[in-house]
């Protein structure tokens, strides 16, 4: 298949440049930026038709930035390079880097000064998204600037006779206007790849993946009851022999309403033939209490949950087993494990930081199939798998569950009663054919009780909030427009029906700056 190879740099926005051209058909593979070149990198297998260097944090004119092997400049092959993959293969060539005065962050309008095949079919003045402190200074010999920016800063150079382009903005982000085409002028114009992938194709080669990691071995999957473990355990269930397969579903008594069931009953279907589940939720709350900090609380349900894996695995007979996890690229990207190796940690996300989780990932026994995957994509996955709409089309929920809508310390009354809330939300939004509009909805109790009026009786209930957002992947988020008829109508239903709730409130916050989750 004709392939794209990208070189990382380091940027959180790699794998979206790869997620880009899969979602218009091309192949791509992802390796560092600083990989020594061989030409078995350049495909037996998968043909690489072009390069893409990626951005990355360093300053090329530092000591440490990270270094392109020259072999790779003189391979012959197309070159797209973006921001600091630009400013690289310039410094590379013989050009100059500086930081420069003029920093650019966010829109910028692109000014053409010349044709070039890379913006074919993109009228001049297109909003660009930028995020660089360091600008070409001198251009590499034998390279033109193609555009600049509306601020005058180089914005994309070339060379023709080689066939190397480089651009300053990030075509892969959502904000840029034209970017996928950009991408795919690249891929399918210069360098002439076929559009051949299909998630078909990611299904085949990861269950083959699967199959030679896993041998004769056992491999034991947690299971939430959210879409990314279900569609992990549907891979393992229709790629291994069903004695192989373990899974493990521990109840923590932070789940939505009705879900137990619902996971058990999925569970049996997905033919499995090894199910456990564990009750623990007196474990969990007992964990819980009095805990009011939202590290130290996906902390403490991270280490229950792997305390209780361990002892519950002590009871099976898995002998050298493998780890399957659910971890998706937005879950790797924002605990800092992505590609990019400078990603920040923003949220401790359970699945990929517990001590166990890296002890079976240093001993290369783990297995997280989904990780280069963002969520429509494991949703395309989970369709291709068989699986039905409602489990496929699900929100997402979080490993940690309501602890981490429940802000400050958790109880079971108060697990119990936004659980009701969350359900009566829900089930408005699905009866009002809303549900699949929305990426993610849910209901938020807050550590706050305010004065209210019922029957001329003065009320001293909880305030919940509630939350609906718009995205393609959880990366960035945008609060979902209701009609103000809806809303009133669910907020009345709520504190009708739940008396400890005295008032409801719409969070009205994108991402960033907020994180889709409080805490
Ligand atoms: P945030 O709140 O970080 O969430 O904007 C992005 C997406 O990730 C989900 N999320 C989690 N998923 N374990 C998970 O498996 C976690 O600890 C976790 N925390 C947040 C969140 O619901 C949203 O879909």
């Amino acid at each position: 298949m004709d392939t794209i190879l990208i070189l990382d740099f380091g940027s959180q926005t790699t794998q979206l440049i790869s997620r880009r051209l899969r979602e218009m058909g091309f192949h791509t593979n992802i390796i560092p930026g600083d990989a020594a070149f061989s030409p078995d990198l350049l495909g037996k297998e998968h043909i690489v038709r072009g390069l893409i260097f990626s951005g990355g944090p360093a300053s090329v004119y530092e000591a440490d930035a990270p270094q392109l092997d020259p072999a790779f400049l003189a391979c012959g092959l197309p070159i797209l390079g973006i921001c600091y993959g630009l400013q690289r293969m310039t410094e590379d060539l013989g050009g100059k880097v500086q930081a420069r005065e003029t920093r650019e962050y966010g829109r910028a309008g692109i000014k053409y000064l010349s044709n070039h095949p890379l913006f074919s079919g993109i009228p001049e003045g297109f909003i660009s998204w930028m995020s660089h402190g360091d600008s070409l200074l001198e251009l590499a010999p034998g390279f033109s600037m193609v555009a600049v920016s509306e601020h005058g800063m180089p914005a994309c150079a070339a060379h023709p006779g080689k066939n190397i382009v480089g651009i300053q903005f990030h075509p892969e982000v959502t904000h840029c206007e034209y970017g996928n085409r950009i991408l795919s002028n690249f891929a399918a114009g210069i360098c002439q790849a076929k559009a051949e992938w299909k998630v078909e194709h990611y299904l085949l080669a990861a269950q083959e993946s699967i199959r030679s990691r896993t041998q004769k071995r056992k491999v034991l999957l947690l299971i939430s009851g959210g879409v990314d473990s279900t569609v992990l355990g549907a891979l393992l269930v229709k790629t291994l022999e069903c004695d192989q397969v373990y899974l493990m579903y521990v109840d923590t008594g932070l789940m939505r309403k009705n879900e137990n069931e619902e996971v058990i009953k999925t569970l049996n279907s997905l033919g499995a033939k090894h199910i456990h589940v564990i009750h623990a939720e007196a474990d969990f709350l007992t964990a819980l209490a009095g805990k009011h900090e939202p590290e130290e609380k996906r902390r403490i349900i991270g280490d229950l949950f792997m305390q209780i894996q361990e002892r519950e695995i002590q009871k099976l007979d898995l002998g050298d087993y493998l780890l399957a996890q659910g971890t998706l690229y937005t879950d790797m990207i924002e605990s800092g494990k992505g590609i990019g190796k400078n990603a920040a940690v923003i949220k401790s996300h359970h699945n990929v930081r517990s001590p166990l989780v890296e002890a079976k990932r240093n001993a290369g026994l783990i297995l997280e199939p989904l990780a280069d995957l963002y969520k429509d994509e494991v949703r395309s996955l989970g369709i291709a798998l068989g699986l039905p709409d409602s489990i496929v089309y699900r929100h997402p929920f979080p490993g940690p569950g309501l602890a981490v809508r429940i802000l400050g310390d958790v109880t079971r009354e108060k697990a119990d009663l936004l659980r009701e809330a969350d359900a009566i939300f829900i089930t408005e939004l699905k009866n009002r054919d809303l549900y699949r509009k929305i990426w993610q909805a849910f209901a938020v109790l807050l550590p706050i009780r305010s004065v209210g009026v019922a029957g001329d009786a003065r009320g001293y209930g909880y305030v919940l909030a509630l939350r609906a957002i718009t995205s393609a992947d959880g990366m960035t988020a945008d609060v979902y427009p209701f009609e103000m008829k809806d809303l009133l109508e669910i907020s009345s239903l709520i504190t009708n029906k739940l008396k400890a709730i005295g008032r409801v409130s719409y969070d009205i916050s994108s991402k960033p700056p907020a994180t889709i989750e409080w805490e």
